[in-house]
């Protein structure tokens, strides 16, 4: 398939282009800032223009939209302009897709939930967003579903993955472990880590299918960002630094989280789909391989 990606610089948009190729697609990354075929890979996904006009001339069989603004914190100082890019953006991609008769694939958050049901949500539940964050995302799933016949919506957990370029969680708390004898994680809310490799190849499962529809693809399993950094700083090797529960209170930020937004893949089990591994055999994975990689640095 010849597959145009919007957000191709980002950690899940580097694992998916690589992915992609390795299965034999032709892939077209693109960006808001230029990546390989400067400068017509640069695509800012709000302005519509750009989008239409790389379509016609890569005329793609589908438009891979991870775009997005993903501080969430950010999002919830400047709510503007995360519907600007997380939702009109999205409604941008959407209508040049049904314009052009495009199978379109959205990248979504588990965090669409409220996060007061004790259980994972599934793809069943009914979403009620509690941050700007959030909302601009849900908000961005209405547009596709309401333009695009042919899409597929994949809800992401907390995401990790990123190789060399990670600067997210588990780069942050591998630096910070070998830093201090104390690491202090958050034991009060819960979450489903998704390793992006294994969300990239749910993805790439789901476009070689009519399979159309909205779909949880985190890996199996729940935890807390305690459990996961004590997982991570384990599979690390690092001796000597301490990984202490506290409460979710002691880190005051500015947009609300859900105490739980686990997820579970009944969906992608439903239909008979590949599921995630647990979370720990892909954490585990990418963490030795990640802490190898830049010992040889
Ligand atoms: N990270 C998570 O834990 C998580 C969890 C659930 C769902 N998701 C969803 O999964 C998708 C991929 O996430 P990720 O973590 O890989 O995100 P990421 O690393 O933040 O990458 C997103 C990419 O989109 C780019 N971008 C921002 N504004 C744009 C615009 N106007 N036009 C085109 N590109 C633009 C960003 O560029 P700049 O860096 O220059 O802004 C960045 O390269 C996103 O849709 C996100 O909402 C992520």
């Amino acid at each position: 398939m010849r597959l145009l990606l919007t957000g191709a610089r980002g950690m899940m948009g580097r694992d998916l282009t690589q992915l992609a190729e390795a299965q034999g697609h032709e892939v077209w990354p693109t960006d808001v800032t230029a990546l390989r075929h400067e400068p017509e890979d640069r695509i800012d996904v709000t302005r519509s223009d750009e989008l239409r006009s790389a379509i016609a001339e890569y005329s793609p069989d589908a438009v891979l939209h991870l775009a997005a603004l993903t501080d969430v914190d950010g999002c919830e100082k400047n709510p503007a302009q995360a519907y600007l890019v997380n939702t009109l953006g999205t409604e941008n991609v959407a209508r040049a897709c049904r314009d052009a008769d495009l199978t379109m694939l959205y990248v979504s958050t588990g965090s669409v939930f409220p996060g007061d049901k004790p259980t994972p949500y599934h793809e069943f539940d009914d979403p009620r967003p509690i941050s700007a964050y959030s909302r601009s995302k849900w908000q961005g799933e209405v547009a596709v579903r309401q333009q695009v016949h042919r899409h597929f919506i994949v809800r992401a957990g907390w995401m990790f993955g990123g190789g060399v370029e990670d600067k997210k969680f588990v780069a942050k708390m591998i630096e910070l472990a070998r830093d201090r004898d104390i690491l202090r994680a958050v034991d009060d809310k819960f979450g489903s880590p998704t390793y992006t490799r294994d969300i990239s190849r749910v993805c790439l499962d789901l476009l070689g299918s009519t399979e159309f529809g909205t779909y949880h693809a985190s890996n199996q399993g729940m935890c807390s960002r305690f459990q996961m950094a004590e997982a991570i700083v384990d599979f690390a090797g690092i001796e000597g630094c301490e990984v202490q529960p506290c409460s979710s209170a002691e880190f005051p930020l500015p947009a609300p989280r859900p105490r739980l937004e686990a997820m579970e893949c009944l969906r992608l089990r439903l239909a008979g789909f590949e599921v995630p591994r647990p979370w720990r055999e892909s954490l585990r994975e990418y963490v030795r391989g990640l802490v190898g990689s830049r010992s040889q640095d």
